[in-house]
Protein backbone atom coordinates (compact mmCIF):
# COMPACT_ATOMS: atom_id res chain seq x y z
CA UNK A 1 0.00 0.00 0.00
CA UNK A 2 1.28 3.76 0.24
CA UNK A 3 1.58 5.99 -2.60
CA UNK A 4 4.92 8.10 -4.00
CA UNK A 5 5.03 11.00 -6.18
CA UNK A 6 8.10 12.79 -7.25
CA UNK A 7 8.53 15.60 -9.76
CA UNK A 8 11.79 17.18 -11.37
CA UNK A 9 10.79 19.52 -14.11
CA UNK A 10 9.53 23.73 -14.85
CA UNK A 11 6.51 23.54 -12.84
CA UNK A 12 6.45 24.04 -9.21
CA UNK A 13 6.71 20.77 -7.66
CA UNK A 14 5.31 21.06 -4.31
CA UNK A 15 1.74 21.90 -6.47
CA UNK A 16 2.44 18.22 -8.52
CA UNK A 17 3.23 16.40 -5.58
CA UNK A 18 0.36 17.66 -3.46
CA UNK A 19 -2.35 17.50 -6.46
CA UNK A 20 -0.74 13.37 -6.68
CA UNK A 21 -0.20 12.70 -3.03
CA UNK A 22 -4.53 13.58 -3.17
CA UNK A 23 -4.94 11.27 -6.21
CA UNK A 24 -3.14 8.71 -4.80
CA UNK A 25 -4.69 8.85 -0.81
CA UNK A 26 -6.84 5.49 -1.63
CA UNK A 27 -3.48 3.53 -1.30
CA UNK A 28 -3.23 4.62 2.57
CA UNK A 29 -3.90 7.55 4.50
CA UNK A 30 -2.31 7.39 7.81
CA UNK A 31 0.17 9.81 7.42
CA UNK A 32 2.19 11.99 4.38
CA UNK A 33 4.99 13.62 4.07
CA UNK A 34 6.98 15.86 1.22
CA UNK A 35 10.39 16.72 0.79
CA UNK A 36 11.40 19.92 -1.51
CA UNK A 37 14.16 21.44 -2.71
CA UNK A 38 13.31 25.20 -2.17
CA UNK A 39 15.76 27.12 -4.67
CA UNK A 40 14.98 30.96 -3.31
CA UNK A 41 17.47 29.68 -0.55
CA UNK A 42 18.90 26.56 -1.74
CA UNK A 43 17.98 24.69 0.85
CA UNK A 44 15.25 21.18 1.75
CA UNK A 45 12.23 21.47 3.56
CA UNK A 46 9.94 18.67 4.98
CA UNK A 47 6.41 18.62 6.23
CA UNK A 48 5.16 15.34 7.17
CA UNK A 49 2.51 15.13 10.13
CA UNK A 50 -0.04 12.28 10.65
CA UNK A 51 -3.43 12.52 9.14
CA UNK A 52 -4.89 13.41 5.54
CA UNK A 53 -2.94 14.91 2.32
CA UNK A 54 -5.69 17.95 3.18
CA UNK A 55 -3.91 18.67 6.44
CA UNK A 56 -0.82 18.56 4.44
CA UNK A 57 -1.75 21.27 1.95
CA UNK A 58 -3.61 23.87 4.42
CA UNK A 59 -1.54 23.62 7.23
CA UNK A 60 1.90 24.53 5.41
CA UNK A 61 3.86 26.55 3.78
CA UNK A 62 4.67 26.35 -0.07
CA UNK A 63 5.62 29.98 -1.19
CA UNK A 64 9.45 28.84 -1.52
CA UNK A 65 10.07 28.15 -5.85
CA UNK A 66 10.89 24.68 -6.25
CA UNK A 67 10.91 22.36 -8.95
CA UNK A 68 12.24 19.17 -6.85
CA UNK A 69 9.89 17.11 -4.70
CA UNK A 70 9.43 13.70 -3.37
CA UNK A 71 6.11 12.66 -1.42
CA UNK A 72 4.07 10.13 0.57
CA UNK A 73 1.03 8.93 1.74
CA UNK A 74 1.78 6.39 3.74
CA UNK A 75 -0.75 2.58 5.32
CA UNK A 76 1.07 1.71 8.47
CA UNK A 77 3.18 -1.33 8.33
CA UNK A 78 6.16 -0.93 10.24
CA UNK A 79 4.65 1.43 12.93
CA UNK A 80 2.07 3.41 14.22
CA UNK A 81 0.66 6.04 12.17
CA UNK A 82 2.29 8.86 13.79
CA UNK A 83 4.43 12.23 12.70
CA UNK A 84 7.51 10.08 13.13
CA UNK A 85 6.88 7.35 11.13
CA UNK A 86 5.81 9.22 8.23
CA UNK A 87 7.24 9.80 5.04
CA UNK A 88 10.06 11.30 3.70
CA UNK A 89 12.82 9.22 6.18
CA UNK A 90 16.38 10.62 6.02
CA UNK A 91 19.90 9.34 6.11
CA UNK A 92 21.68 9.93 9.65
CA UNK A 93 23.58 13.17 8.20
CA UNK A 94 20.46 14.29 6.44
CA UNK A 95 22.20 13.66 2.87
CA UNK A 96 19.21 11.17 1.44
CA UNK A 97 15.73 11.86 1.70
CA UNK A 98 13.33 8.73 0.86
CA UNK A 99 9.58 7.89 0.22
CA UNK A 100 9.32 4.04 -0.06
CA UNK A 101 6.36 1.62 -0.94
CA UNK A 102 6.72 -1.80 0.27
CA UNK A 103 8.18 -3.78 3.26
CA UNK A 104 11.55 -5.04 3.78
CA UNK A 105 11.27 -8.53 5.24
CA UNK A 106 15.07 -8.21 6.00
CA UNK A 107 15.45 -4.58 7.94
CA UNK A 108 16.63 -6.26 11.48
CA UNK A 109 19.33 -8.64 9.95
CA UNK A 110 19.93 -5.61 7.68
CA UNK A 111 20.69 -3.78 10.77
CA UNK A 112 22.26 -5.80 12.54
CA UNK A 113 25.23 -6.20 10.44
CA UNK A 114 25.36 -2.80 8.86
CA UNK A 115 24.15 -0.10 11.14
CA UNK A 116 23.84 -1.23 14.70
CA UNK A 117 25.57 2.27 15.72
CA UNK A 118 22.61 4.21 14.44
CA UNK A 119 19.98 5.21 16.74
CA UNK A 120 16.50 5.49 14.18
CA UNK A 121 14.49 8.26 15.10
CA UNK A 122 11.16 5.98 13.66
CA UNK A 123 10.13 2.03 13.90
CA UNK A 124 10.00 2.30 9.77
CA UNK A 125 12.05 -0.30 7.60
CA UNK A 126 12.45 2.68 5.31
CA UNK A 127 14.62 4.37 7.46
CA UNK A 128 17.48 0.84 7.29
CA UNK A 129 17.12 1.69 3.29
CA UNK A 130 18.16 5.07 3.51
CA UNK A 131 21.07 4.64 6.35
CA UNK A 132 22.24 1.62 4.31
CA UNK A 133 22.81 3.51 1.01
CA UNK A 134 24.46 6.30 3.04
CA UNK A 135 26.98 3.55 4.85
CA UNK A 136 28.15 2.43 1.32
CA UNK A 137 28.46 5.91 0.25
CA UNK A 138 32.11 5.70 2.33
CA UNK A 139 33.39 3.40 -0.60
CA UNK A 140 30.73 3.70 -3.25
CA UNK A 141 29.78 6.65 -5.67
CA UNK A 142 25.65 7.50 -5.00
CA UNK A 143 24.76 5.32 -7.99
CA UNK A 144 26.65 1.98 -7.33
CA UNK A 145 25.92 2.83 -3.37
CA UNK A 146 21.72 2.85 -3.97
CA UNK A 147 21.98 -0.35 -6.28
CA UNK A 148 24.60 -2.32 -3.64
CA UNK A 149 21.71 -1.47 -1.48
CA UNK A 150 18.72 -2.92 -3.24
CA UNK A 151 21.11 -6.25 -3.90
CA UNK A 152 20.50 -6.77 -0.28
CA UNK A 153 16.57 -5.90 0.18
CA UNK A 154 14.54 -8.70 0.35
CA UNK A 155 10.61 -8.04 0.65
CA UNK A 156 8.65 -4.98 -1.55
CA UNK A 157 10.07 -1.36 -2.62
CA UNK A 158 8.97 1.20 -4.97
CA UNK A 159 11.30 3.96 -3.68
CA UNK A 160 12.27 7.46 -4.68
CA UNK A 161 15.39 9.16 -3.18
CA UNK A 162 17.14 12.23 -3.76
CA UNK A 163 20.29 13.57 -2.24
CA UNK A 164 20.80 17.11 -1.06
CA UNK A 165 23.95 17.59 -2.90
CA UNK A 166 22.59 17.42 -6.03
CA UNK A 167 19.34 19.47 -6.51
CA UNK A 168 18.84 18.39 -10.23
CA UNK A 169 18.28 14.47 -9.29
CA UNK A 170 15.85 11.59 -8.55
CA UNK A 171 17.18 8.16 -7.88
CA UNK A 172 14.10 5.67 -8.38
CA UNK A 173 14.06 1.64 -7.90
CA UNK A 174 11.36 -0.87 -7.89
CA UNK A 175 10.95 -4.89 -7.35
CA UNK A 176 7.02 -5.85 -6.47
CA UNK A 177 5.48 -2.25 -5.45
CA UNK A 178 4.40 -0.10 -8.60
CA UNK A 179 6.20 2.80 -9.95
CA UNK A 180 5.74 4.38 -12.81
CA UNK A 181 7.94 7.07 -15.03
CA UNK A 182 5.34 9.73 -16.85
CA UNK A 183 7.18 11.63 -19.19
CA UNK A 184 6.76 15.65 -20.65
CA UNK A 185 8.97 17.53 -22.39
CA UNK A 186 8.25 20.02 -18.92
CA UNK A 187 9.14 17.23 -16.58
CA UNK A 188 9.59 13.81 -15.21
CA UNK A 189 6.78 12.89 -12.63
CA UNK A 190 7.61 9.65 -11.29
CA UNK A 191 4.25 7.77 -9.21
CA UNK A 192 2.77 4.83 -7.85
CA UNK A 193 -0.18 4.75 -9.98
CA UNK A 194 -1.28 6.19 -13.47
CA UNK A 195 -3.88 8.57 -11.41
CA UNK A 196 -0.97 11.02 -10.20
CA UNK A 197 0.40 11.21 -13.90
CA UNK A 198 -2.72 12.88 -15.84
CA UNK A 199 -2.01 15.97 -16.75
CA UNK A 200 1.66 16.03 -16.39
CA UNK A 201 2.73 13.49 -18.62
CA UNK A 202 2.35 12.62 -22.60
CA UNK A 203 3.61 9.11 -22.06
CA UNK A 204 4.65 6.69 -18.81
CA UNK A 205 6.89 3.86 -18.56
CA UNK A 206 5.67 1.12 -15.63
CA UNK A 207 9.37 0.06 -14.13
CA UNK A 208 9.93 -3.57 -14.06
CA UNK A 209 10.69 -5.64 -11.00
CA UNK A 210 14.53 -5.05 -9.70
CA UNK A 211 15.32 -2.24 -12.07
CA UNK A 212 17.13 1.58 -11.06
CA UNK A 213 15.98 4.94 -12.79
CA UNK A 214 17.80 7.96 -12.54
CA UNK A 215 15.48 10.95 -13.87
CA UNK A 216 17.82 13.90 -14.33
CA UNK A 217 17.86 17.59 -15.21
CA UNK A 218 20.71 18.42 -18.18
CA UNK A 219 20.06 22.21 -18.65
CA UNK A 220 16.32 22.88 -20.09
CA UNK A 221 16.05 18.90 -20.26
CA UNK A 222 14.56 16.20 -18.46
CA UNK A 223 15.80 12.98 -19.07
CA UNK A 224 15.99 9.31 -17.52
CA UNK A 225 18.03 6.39 -17.96
CA UNK A 226 16.69 2.89 -16.80
CA UNK A 227 18.93 0.03 -15.19
CA UNK A 228 18.82 -3.30 -14.15
CA UNK A 229 20.42 -4.01 -10.84
CA UNK A 230 23.67 -4.39 -12.13
CA UNK A 231 24.04 -1.32 -13.80
CA UNK A 232 22.85 -2.61 -17.97
CA UNK A 233 21.04 0.37 -19.74
CA UNK A 234 17.64 -1.14 -20.61
CA UNK A 235 15.27 0.23 -23.41
CA UNK A 236 11.98 0.93 -22.01
CA UNK A 237 8.74 0.14 -24.23
CA UNK A 238 6.49 3.37 -23.48
CA UNK A 239 2.46 3.69 -22.83
CA UNK A 240 0.57 6.39 -24.39
CA UNK A 241 -1.40 8.46 -21.68
CA UNK A 242 -4.82 7.81 -22.19
CA UNK A 243 -6.62 8.97 -18.86
CA UNK A 244 -8.17 12.24 -18.67
CA UNK A 245 -9.22 14.25 -15.89
CA UNK A 246 -12.81 14.10 -15.80
CA UNK A 247 -12.38 10.13 -15.70
CA UNK A 248 -11.09 10.86 -11.93
CA UNK A 249 -13.78 13.66 -10.72
CA UNK A 250 -16.90 12.99 -9.15
CA UNK A 251 -18.65 14.46 -11.26
CA UNK A 252 -21.11 16.27 -9.30
CA UNK A 253 -21.38 13.20 -6.95
CA UNK A 254 -20.87 14.05 -3.36
CA UNK A 255 -18.90 10.50 -3.16
CA UNK A 256 -16.35 8.36 -5.66
CA UNK A 257 -18.58 5.49 -4.23
CA UNK A 258 -22.25 6.50 -5.20
CA UNK A 259 -20.62 7.95 -8.49
CA UNK A 260 -19.06 4.28 -9.51
CA UNK A 261 -22.29 2.81 -8.34
CA UNK A 262 -23.52 4.73 -11.00
CA UNK A 263 -21.76 3.77 -13.49
CA UNK A 264 -22.15 0.31 -13.27
CA UNK A 265 -25.14 0.45 -16.24
CA UNK A 266 -22.55 1.99 -18.57
CA UNK A 267 -19.90 -0.78 -16.99
CA UNK A 268 -21.71 -3.49 -18.40
CA UNK A 269 -22.84 -1.86 -21.45
CA UNK A 270 -18.49 -0.65 -22.50
CA UNK A 271 -17.53 -4.33 -21.61
CA UNK A 272 -20.12 -5.38 -24.03
CA UNK A 273 -19.07 -3.31 -26.58
CA UNK A 274 -15.68 -4.31 -26.14
CA UNK A 275 -15.63 -7.80 -25.65
CA UNK A 276 -19.16 -8.96 -26.98
CA UNK A 277 -20.44 -8.79 -31.15
CA UNK A 278 -24.15 -9.60 -31.02
CA UNK A 279 -23.20 -13.71 -29.93
CA UNK A 280 -20.15 -13.69 -30.89
CA UNK A 281 -17.21 -13.07 -27.70
CA UNK A 282 -14.43 -10.38 -29.00
CA UNK A 283 -12.01 -11.61 -25.87
CA UNK A 284 -9.03 -12.67 -28.00
CA UNK A 285 -9.19 -16.17 -29.17
CA UNK A 286 -5.18 -16.51 -27.39
CA UNK A 287 -6.75 -15.86 -24.43
CA UNK A 288 -10.06 -18.16 -25.11
CA UNK A 289 -8.01 -21.01 -26.40
CA UNK A 290 -6.50 -21.17 -22.75
CA UNK A 291 -10.25 -21.64 -21.14
CA UNK A 292 -10.72 -24.06 -23.95
CA UNK A 293 -7.67 -25.97 -23.09
CA UNK A 294 -8.30 -26.34 -19.11
CA UNK A 295 -10.12 -29.26 -17.86
CA UNK A 296 -10.20 -27.44 -14.30
CA UNK A 297 -9.95 -24.16 -13.59
CA UNK A 298 -8.51 -22.94 -10.02
CA UNK A 299 -9.83 -19.22 -9.11
CA UNK A 300 -7.95 -17.49 -6.61
CA UNK A 301 -8.30 -13.62 -5.51
CA UNK A 302 -9.34 -11.74 -2.21
CA UNK A 303 -12.37 -9.92 -0.74
CA UNK A 304 -14.62 -8.56 -3.35
CA UNK A 305 -12.69 -9.93 -6.17
CA UNK A 306 -12.83 -13.56 -4.64
CA UNK A 307 -16.61 -12.79 -4.17
CA UNK A 308 -16.63 -12.29 -8.15
CA UNK A 309 -14.88 -15.74 -8.31
CA UNK A 310 -17.32 -17.63 -6.52
CA UNK A 311 -19.93 -16.05 -9.32
CA UNK A 312 -17.22 -17.53 -11.83
CA UNK A 313 -17.42 -20.81 -10.66
CA UNK A 314 -21.14 -21.35 -10.77
CA UNK A 315 -20.65 -20.03 -14.33
CA UNK A 316 -17.65 -21.85 -15.75
CA UNK A 317 -19.45 -25.01 -14.12
CA UNK A 318 -23.32 -24.57 -14.90
CA UNK A 319 -23.04 -22.54 -18.03
CA UNK A 320 -19.54 -24.34 -19.97
CA UNK A 321 -19.57 -27.40 -17.74
CA UNK A 322 -16.05 -26.85 -16.42
CA UNK A 323 -15.29 -27.67 -12.74
CA UNK A 324 -14.07 -24.88 -11.03
CA UNK A 325 -12.41 -23.73 -7.68
CA UNK A 326 -12.09 -21.05 -6.11
CA UNK A 327 -9.43 -19.84 -3.16
CA UNK A 328 -8.79 -17.52 -1.10
CA UNK A 329 -5.21 -16.21 -1.91
CA UNK A 330 -3.88 -15.32 1.29
CA UNK A 331 -4.55 -19.21 2.33
CA UNK A 332 -3.43 -20.61 -1.53
CA UNK A 333 0.29 -18.82 -1.08
CA UNK A 334 1.03 -20.94 1.91
CA UNK A 335 -1.15 -23.89 1.65
CA UNK A 336 -2.01 -25.33 -1.53
CA UNK A 337 -4.73 -27.95 -2.39
CA UNK A 338 -3.55 -30.76 -4.33
CA UNK A 339 -3.56 -30.25 -8.41
CA UNK A 340 -5.08 -33.08 -9.33
CA UNK A 341 -6.61 -31.81 -12.60
CA UNK A 342 -4.18 -32.90 -16.08
CA UNK A 343 -4.26 -29.49 -17.36
CA UNK A 344 -5.42 -26.75 -15.00
CA UNK A 345 -5.69 -23.19 -15.74
CA UNK A 346 -5.11 -20.85 -13.34
CA UNK A 347 -7.23 -17.63 -13.02
CA UNK A 348 -6.33 -14.29 -11.07
CA UNK A 349 -8.92 -11.90 -10.28
CA UNK A 350 -7.88 -8.31 -8.86
CA UNK A 351 -9.22 -4.81 -9.34
CA UNK A 352 -5.67 -3.04 -8.47
CA UNK A 353 -3.64 -6.32 -10.32
CA UNK A 354 -1.12 -5.19 -7.49
CA UNK A 355 -2.99 -7.47 -4.57
CA UNK A 356 0.38 -9.10 -2.79
CA UNK A 357 -1.75 -12.34 -1.54
CA UNK A 358 -2.29 -12.66 -5.23
CA UNK A 359 1.07 -12.26 -6.60
CA UNK A 360 2.34 -14.69 -4.04
CA UNK A 361 0.25 -17.26 -5.59
CA UNK A 362 1.05 -16.28 -9.20
CA UNK A 363 4.84 -16.73 -8.32
CA UNK A 364 4.48 -20.50 -7.39
CA UNK A 365 2.09 -20.89 -9.88
CA UNK A 366 4.47 -19.63 -12.41
CA UNK A 367 7.65 -22.14 -10.84
CA UNK A 368 5.16 -25.20 -11.19
CA UNK A 369 4.82 -23.99 -15.04
CA UNK A 370 1.06 -23.86 -15.01
CA UNK A 371 -1.02 -21.42 -17.17
CA UNK A 372 -2.38 -18.73 -15.50
CA UNK A 373 -4.43 -15.66 -17.06
CA UNK A 374 -5.26 -12.24 -14.81
CA UNK A 375 -8.16 -10.35 -15.16
CA UNK A 376 -8.08 -7.03 -14.04
CA UNK A 377 -9.05 -3.48 -14.03
CA UNK A 378 -5.43 -2.04 -14.58
CA UNK A 379 -3.72 -2.94 -17.64
CA UNK A 380 -0.23 -2.10 -16.60
CA UNK A 381 -0.46 -3.77 -13.48
CA UNK A 382 1.99 -6.21 -11.79
CA UNK A 383 -0.88 -9.18 -11.87
CA UNK A 384 -1.29 -8.26 -15.92
CA UNK A 385 1.95 -8.18 -16.69
CA UNK A 386 3.55 -11.56 -14.93
CA UNK A 387 1.06 -14.11 -15.87
CA UNK A 388 0.49 -15.69 -19.38
CA UNK A 389 -2.03 -13.33 -20.37
CA UNK A 390 -4.54 -10.96 -18.87
CA UNK A 391 -7.78 -9.42 -19.81
CA UNK A 392 -8.87 -6.05 -18.90
CA UNK A 393 -12.19 -5.58 -17.03
CA UNK A 394 -12.77 -1.65 -18.43
CA UNK A 395 -14.75 -0.44 -15.34
CA UNK A 396 -12.93 2.77 -15.77
CA UNK A 397 -10.78 4.02 -12.47
CA UNK A 398 -12.16 3.11 -9.18
CA UNK A 399 -11.73 5.38 -6.78
CA UNK A 400 -13.74 4.76 -3.38
CA UNK A 401 -11.81 2.50 -1.54
CA UNK A 402 -14.51 -0.29 -1.39
CA UNK A 403 -14.99 -1.59 -4.86
CA UNK A 404 -18.28 -1.33 -7.16
CA UNK A 405 -18.04 -0.97 -10.21
CA UNK A 406 -15.22 -3.17 -10.60
CA UNK A 407 -16.74 -6.42 -9.03
CA UNK A 408 -19.90 -6.09 -11.88
CA UNK A 409 -17.08 -5.38 -14.28
CA UNK A 410 -15.59 -9.25 -13.22
CA UNK A 411 -18.56 -10.77 -13.11
CA UNK A 412 -19.91 -9.28 -16.76
CA UNK A 413 -16.75 -10.70 -17.83
CA UNK A 414 -16.84 -14.01 -16.41
CA UNK A 415 -20.32 -13.92 -17.55
CA UNK A 416 -18.98 -13.70 -21.58
CA UNK A 417 -16.15 -16.08 -21.01
CA UNK A 418 -18.59 -19.03 -19.54
CA UNK A 419 -20.78 -18.32 -22.47
CA UNK A 420 -18.18 -18.45 -24.95
CA UNK A 421 -17.40 -21.80 -23.61
CA UNK A 422 -20.36 -23.43 -23.60
CA UNK A 423 -21.36 -26.44 -25.67
CA UNK A 424 -24.57 -24.68 -26.32
CA UNK A 425 -25.64 -21.06 -26.22
CA UNK A 426 -28.15 -21.51 -23.11
CA UNK A 427 -30.02 -17.53 -24.12
CA UNK A 428 -28.91 -14.71 -25.95
CA UNK A 429 -26.19 -13.44 -23.48
CA UNK A 430 -26.16 -9.93 -25.50
CA UNK A 431 -29.95 -9.80 -25.28
CA UNK A 432 -30.07 -10.71 -21.35
CA UNK A 433 -26.86 -7.91 -20.35
CA UNK A 434 -28.83 -5.23 -22.50
CA UNK A 435 -31.83 -5.91 -20.30
CA UNK A 436 -29.60 -6.19 -17.42
CA UNK A 437 -28.43 -2.51 -17.51
CA UNK A 438 -31.65 -1.30 -18.26
CA UNK A 439 -32.89 -2.95 -15.19
CA UNK A 440 -29.82 -1.69 -13.12
CA UNK A 441 -30.43 2.10 -14.45
CA UNK A 442 -33.62 1.42 -13.14
CA UNK A 443 -33.03 1.15 -9.29
CA UNK A 444 -30.08 3.47 -9.48
CA UNK A 445 -32.52 5.68 -10.06
CA UNK A 446 -34.67 4.94 -7.32
CA UNK A 447 -31.61 5.24 -4.69
CA UNK A 448 -33.15 7.81 -2.94
CA UNK A 449 -36.25 4.80 -1.64
CA UNK A 450 -33.35 2.74 -0.50
CA UNK A 451 -31.94 6.22 1.59
CA UNK A 452 -35.40 5.94 3.55
CA UNK A 453 -35.59 1.88 4.11
CA UNK A 454 -31.91 2.16 5.33
CA UNK A 455 -32.55 4.71 7.90
CA UNK A 456 -35.90 3.56 9.08
CA UNK A 457 -34.51 -0.03 9.58
CA UNK A 458 -30.97 -0.11 9.81
CA UNK A 459 -30.07 1.29 12.82
CA UNK A 460 -28.80 -2.32 14.88
CA UNK A 461 -25.12 -2.70 15.51
CA UNK A 462 -25.35 -6.18 13.50
CA UNK A 463 -26.88 -7.25 10.05
CA UNK A 464 -27.27 -10.24 8.39
CA UNK A 465 -28.23 -10.75 4.62
CA UNK A 466 -29.60 -14.28 3.51
CA UNK A 467 -29.88 -16.01 0.53
CA UNK A 468 -29.52 -19.43 -1.54
CA UNK A 469 -27.18 -20.16 -4.75
CA UNK A 470 -26.62 -17.10 -6.80
CA UNK A 471 -28.15 -14.96 -4.30
CA UNK A 472 -25.52 -16.32 -0.91
CA UNK A 473 -22.82 -15.42 -3.00
CA UNK A 474 -24.29 -11.81 -3.56
CA UNK A 475 -25.09 -12.25 0.22
CA UNK A 476 -21.34 -12.24 1.13
CA UNK A 477 -20.51 -9.38 -1.02
CA UNK A 478 -23.24 -7.15 0.68
CA UNK A 479 -22.08 -7.92 3.90
CA UNK A 480 -18.34 -7.18 3.02
CA UNK A 481 -19.52 -3.71 1.70
CA UNK A 482 -21.86 -3.02 4.74
CA UNK A 483 -18.72 -3.75 6.90
CA UNK A 484 -16.37 -2.14 5.71
CA UNK A 485 -18.04 1.37 5.21
CA UNK A 486 -20.74 1.53 7.90
CA UNK A 487 -18.63 -0.43 10.83
CA UNK A 488 -22.19 -1.88 11.20
CA UNK A 489 -21.21 -6.35 11.90
CA UNK A 490 -22.66 -7.48 9.06
CA UNK A 491 -22.57 -11.04 7.98
CA UNK A 492 -23.83 -12.87 4.59
CA UNK A 493 -25.23 -16.74 5.09
CA UNK A 494 -26.46 -19.31 3.25
CA UNK A 495 -30.44 -19.13 4.24
CA UNK A 496 -30.60 -22.99 4.93
CA UNK A 497 -27.44 -22.67 6.93
CA UNK A 498 -28.49 -20.03 9.85
CA UNK A 499 -30.48 -22.18 11.83
CA UNK A 500 -27.64 -24.38 12.57
CA UNK A 501 -26.06 -21.97 14.74
CA UNK A 502 -26.32 -18.29 13.57
CA UNK A 503 -29.81 -17.55 14.33
CA UNK A 504 -28.83 -17.51 18.29
CA UNK A 505 -28.40 -14.06 17.04
CA UNK A 506 -30.96 -13.40 16.00
CA UNK A 507 -33.20 -10.71 18.50
CA UNK A 508 -35.85 -8.33 18.62
CA UNK A 509 -35.00 -5.99 15.69
CA UNK A 510 -31.80 -7.74 14.10
CA UNK A 511 -31.84 -6.78 10.55
CA UNK A 512 -31.63 -9.61 8.24
CA UNK A 513 -31.93 -8.46 4.66
CA UNK A 514 -33.09 -11.47 1.80
CA UNK A 515 -32.37 -11.76 -1.60
CA UNK A 516 -34.02 -13.57 -3.64
CA UNK A 517 -33.44 -13.73 -7.10
CA UNK A 518 -33.69 -17.38 -7.77
CA UNK A 519 -37.33 -18.61 -8.84
CA UNK A 520 -36.31 -22.42 -7.69
CA UNK A 521 -35.51 -22.07 -3.97
CA UNK A 522 -37.82 -18.85 -3.71
CA UNK A 523 -40.00 -21.07 -1.60
CA UNK A 524 -36.85 -22.22 0.70
CA UNK A 525 -35.51 -18.78 1.32
CA UNK A 526 -39.21 -17.20 2.34
CA UNK A 527 -39.56 -20.32 4.80
CA UNK A 528 -36.05 -19.21 5.97
CA UNK A 529 -37.04 -15.74 6.49
CA UNK A 530 -40.22 -16.92 8.11
CA UNK A 531 -38.01 -18.54 10.81
CA UNK A 532 -36.06 -15.32 11.54
CA UNK A 533 -39.21 -13.13 11.58
CA UNK A 534 -41.13 -15.30 14.28
CA UNK A 535 -37.83 -14.44 16.15
CA UNK A 536 -38.53 -11.00 16.00
CA UNK A 537 -35.97 -9.99 12.91
CA UNK A 538 -36.72 -6.55 11.21
CA UNK A 539 -36.37 -8.25 7.90
CA UNK A 540 -35.67 -6.36 4.28
CA UNK A 541 -36.75 -8.33 1.36
CA UNK A 542 -34.75 -7.35 -2.10
CA UNK A 543 -36.61 -9.39 -5.03
CA UNK A 544 -36.88 -10.07 -8.94
CA UNK A 545 -40.50 -9.40 -9.95
CA UNK A 546 -41.05 -12.91 -10.82
CA UNK A 547 -40.19 -14.12 -7.86
CA UNK A 548 -41.78 -11.10 -5.56
CA UNK A 549 -44.50 -10.87 -2.74
CA UNK A 550 -46.52 -8.00 -2.54
CA UNK A 551 -44.82 -7.16 0.79
CA UNK A 552 -41.21 -7.06 -0.38
CA UNK A 553 -39.33 -4.11 0.21
CA UNK A 554 -37.40 -3.69 -2.84
CA UNK A 555 -38.64 -5.01 -5.87
CA UNK A 556 -36.12 -5.13 -9.37
CA UNK A 557 -37.27 -5.68 -12.99
CA UNK A 558 -36.95 -9.12 -14.13
CA UNK A 559 -33.74 -10.19 -15.53
CA UNK A 560 -32.06 -13.85 -16.53
CA UNK A 561 -31.53 -15.72 -13.08
CA UNK A 562 -27.80 -16.41 -14.06
CA UNK A 563 -27.41 -12.57 -14.56
CA UNK A 564 -29.24 -12.06 -11.27
CA UNK A 565 -25.65 -11.56 -9.13
CA UNK A 566 -25.53 -8.15 -10.93
CA UNK A 567 -28.25 -6.63 -10.36
CA UNK A 568 -29.24 -7.87 -6.91
CA UNK A 569 -25.74 -6.52 -5.79
CA UNK A 570 -26.67 -2.68 -6.67
CA UNK A 571 -29.56 -2.24 -3.86
CA UNK A 572 -26.59 -3.68 -1.63
CA UNK A 573 -24.80 -1.38 -2.58
CA UNK A 574 -26.49 1.22 -2.18
CA UNK A 575 -27.64 0.27 1.50
CA UNK A 576 -24.23 0.30 2.14
CA UNK A 577 -23.84 3.73 1.14
CA UNK A 578 -26.99 5.15 2.76
CA UNK A 579 -25.83 3.30 6.23
CA UNK A 580 -22.67 4.88 5.95
CA UNK A 581 -23.99 8.62 5.24
CA UNK A 582 -26.33 8.00 7.88
CA UNK A 583 -23.93 7.13 10.62
CA UNK A 584 -21.38 9.87 8.90
CA UNK A 585 -18.69 7.57 8.41
CA UNK A 586 -15.64 8.64 5.65
CA UNK A 587 -17.33 6.99 3.16
CA UNK A 588 -14.84 6.73 0.35
CA UNK A 589 -12.18 6.25 3.07
CA UNK A 590 -13.08 3.97 5.58
CA UNK A 591 -10.94 3.19 8.30
CA UNK A 592 -7.64 0.89 8.88
CA UNK A 593 -8.35 0.16 5.07
CA UNK A 594 -6.72 0.85 1.45
CA UNK A 595 -7.59 0.34 -1.78
CA UNK A 596 -4.58 -1.13 -3.30
CA UNK A 597 -3.15 -4.14 -0.40
CA UNK A 598 0.30 -4.83 -1.15
CA UNK A 599 1.54 -6.44 1.29
CA UNK A 600 0.83 -9.65 2.81
C1 LIG B 1 -13.72 -4.53 -0.86
C2 LIG B 1 -12.46 -4.52 -1.56
C3 LIG B 1 -11.47 -5.56 -1.23
C4 LIG B 1 -10.72 -6.00 -2.49
C5 LIG B 1 -9.55 -6.93 -2.12
C6 LIG B 1 -8.84 -7.44 -3.35
O1 LIG B 1 -14.54 -3.48 -1.27
O2 LIG B 1 -12.22 -3.67 -2.39
O3 LIG B 1 -12.03 -6.64 -0.58
O4 LIG B 1 -11.62 -6.66 -3.34
O5 LIG B 1 -8.66 -6.22 -1.32
O6 LIG B 1 -8.34 -6.38 -4.11
P1 LIG B 1 -8.06 -6.54 -5.65
O7 LIG B 1 -9.36 -6.81 -6.32
O8 LIG B 1 -7.47 -5.21 -6.06
O9 LIG B 1 -7.11 -7.67 -5.79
Amino acid sequence: MCGIVGYLGDHKASDIILSGLEKLEYRGYDSCGIFFHDLDHDQYITYKDKGRVKHLMDDFDYQFTNHLAIGHTRWATHGRPNLENSHPHFSLSKRLGIVHNGVIENYQELTAKYLSDITFSSETDTEVIVNLIEYFLDELPIEESIRKTLSLLEGSYALLIIDTHDPSIIYAAKSKSPLLIGLHPEGITLASDVMALIGHATHYYPMEDKTFAVVSQNNDVYEYQIYDIIGTKLSPELLEMDLVLDEIGKAGYSHYMLKEICEQPSVVRKIMSKYLDSETCRIPEDVISFFMDATRIYIIAAGTSMHAGFVGKYYFEHISHIPTEVFIASEFAYNQPLISSERPLFVFISQSGETADLRACLTKIKERKFPTITITNVATSTLAREADRFIEIHAGPEIAVASTKAYVGQVTILAIIAYQLAPHKPFSLARELSRLAVAMDAIIDKRDYIGRIVSDKLTHRNCFYIGRGLDYFTCLEAALKLKEISYIQAEGFAAGELKHGTIALIEEGTPVIALISQKRINHNTRANIREVLSRGAEVIVISLTDVSESADQVILMDVHEMLSPLLMVIPTQLIAFYSALHLNRDIDKPRNLAKSVTVE
